[in-house]
């Protein structure tokens, strides 16, 4: 039956998801908190509300506590952008004593719920597919908490899961409070958990700090739902990659290579050749067309969009801009810019924002674009800094021409008509018009409109002198 893989929320009563996102993160060393540092160039909390927007709960809970402005505020203005669209609700944690005193704190928000999916806010390489799973597991084993684990060759820093002779979950472990026997147990705890609300809520109550980090863990409610009879099960996933939390830089770095690997895949699955992935990087919200080639060094980031057949890099980096097909950048820098079909652009430039180019323009060596309009086939080859142009087709720009768009208070702009050719090292005063079919001779400095056709000198005429 289609549809049948979802969780059918409707029927078994409302689900809430809640992500914990209040602690410090004091093993980053950092004055960002650690859910804003990004991730595919992501905050890495973008990617856990992303999964479980997509389980389609009836509520998405958010505890802020460390920086709690700084995160609403980000998070609250990247809704619409993240395509997060179920209702997100921020709850202030003001003690931030563990997990467990998140939780607590969360209470007037999982009592809207039956069912409440707990999830920690730096495990960003979780899918939505595997909090899908630990939901079923836990509707169709009708259980009272289920917990997502992982087996980890090397299980430390994470909880472990303290099983009975029969297979049964007993209680998690955290490190800390670990006897060497259980830091042996290489089953760990993911952090993401799936509860009955009303058992929950009664657990956490019953919380207690006596631990080695002096905190109200969240992991301990478990026991308290099997000591009141609750069934307590674990989901664990196939591979443990999924599980692995960001909690210092070393494991961001792992994250971000694995989370730009699945966009690398995802690209060359669809037909885009990668010539070298372990020097490529793909944000999560790029696109690239069938046949396009990435070389080595290729930086894309934002919501950057590449057509088909197109060659980009080597060492080239592309932000939130849109690349027609057949269109090659190569050591070059583009930001919120339009390439349109066949526009070669490098090796060696800088595209602005607000540039739209081609189709057929070329930017060449050393030359710098800003909000300006290159036209059909027309030509800015090398050297040049065109700010605040607007460029029609088949224009010539000669090597070393500067617009000159800034008076020291006000950008002006600068018009050129079609076929013009603007000789070397010309530089263009603005504001300024240069006519259709118009010449502008070397090395002039242009102050005044040049008309339709007309051929414009402007500089000082050479004197051959006798040398004594
Ligand atoms: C936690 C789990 C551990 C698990 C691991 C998985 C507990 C006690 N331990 O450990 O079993 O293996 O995650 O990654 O839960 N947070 C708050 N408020 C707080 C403290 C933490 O919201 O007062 C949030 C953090 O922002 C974070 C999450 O809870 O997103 C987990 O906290 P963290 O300190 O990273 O716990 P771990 O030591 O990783
Ligand atoms: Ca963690």
């Amino acid at each position: 039956m289609p549809g049948s893989f979802f969780v059918k929320t409707d029927k078994k009563g409302p689900l809430g998801v809640l992500i914990l996102a209040a602690g410090q993160g004091t093993r980053m060393h950092s004055s960002t908190p650690k859910v804003l540092h990004r991730i595919g160039g992501r905050p890495m909390i973008h990617y856990m509300l992303r999964a479980a927007n997509a389980l389609k709960p009836s509520g998405i809970g958010v505890v802020v506590g460390h920086e709690a402005e700084a995160v609403r505020k980000t998070i609250a203005d990247s809704l619409r952008d993240w395509g997060v669209t179920r209702p997100v609700t921020f709850i202030h944690q003001k003690n931030l004593t563990g997990s467990g005193a998140a939780v607590l704190e969360s209470l007037p928000f999982l009592r809207k719920f039956k069912t409440a999916l707990v999830t920690a806010g730096d495990t960003p390489l979780l899918t939505f597919d595997t909090l899908n799973s630990v939901l079923r597991h836990h509707e169709e084993q009708k259980c009272q908490v289920t917990l997502l684990t992982a087996r980890l060759r090397d299980p430390r820093g994470y909880g472990r899961i303290v099983r009975s002779p029969l297979g049964e979950v007993v209680r998690i472990v955290e490190e800390l409070d670990a006897t060497p026997k259980e830091a042996a147990i290489t089953e760990v705890n993911s952090g993401s958990y799936c509860f009955e609300v009303g058992l929950l809520v009664e657990a956490v109550k019953k919380l207690s700090p006596k631990n080695a980090k002096k905190e109200l863990y969240l992991t301990d409610a478990l026991e308290h739902i099997r000591t009141q009879g609750g069934r307590v099960s674990a989901h664990q996933t196939q591979t443990g990659e999924e599980c692995q939390g960001v909690n210092n830089r070393l494991q961001q770095s792992n994250a971000e290579r694995i989370l730009n690997r699945r966009m690398l895949e995802r690209l060359m699955l669809s037909g885009v050749t990668v010539l070298d992935p372990a020097t490529t990087y793909a944000d999560a919200d790029v696109e690239v067309g069938q046949d396009s080639l990435l070389m080595p060094g290729t930086i894309l980031r934002g919501k950057t969009k590449i057509g088909n057949r197109c060659r980009i890099g080597p060492w080239t980096r592309i932000e939130d801009s849109q690349i027609g097909n057949e269109c090659e950048v190569l050591f070059s820098y583009v930001k919120e810019a339009r390439l349109l079909e066949k526009t070669m652009v490098g090796p060696f430039a800088h595209i602005r924002p607000g540039t739209t180019a081609g189709p057929r323009a070329k930017i060449g060596n050393f030359s710098e674009v800003k909000a300006s309009r290159i036209g059909y086939g027309s030509k800015v080859s090398h050297l040049s800094y065109i700010g605040d142009a607007d460029i029609a087709e088949d224009v010539n720009i000669g090597a070393g021409t500067i617009t000159c768009n800034y008076d020291g208070k006000e950008k002006h702009r600068t018009t050129i008509g079609a076929k013009a050719f603007i000789g070397s090292n010309t530089n263009l005063v603005a504001p300024v018009k240069i006519g259709r079919g118009a010449l502008v001779a070397a090395g002039s400095t242009i102050t005044e409109d040049v008309p339709d056709g007309a051929l414009a000198i402007a500089r000082e005429r050479q004197v051959n002198k006798v040398r004594k």
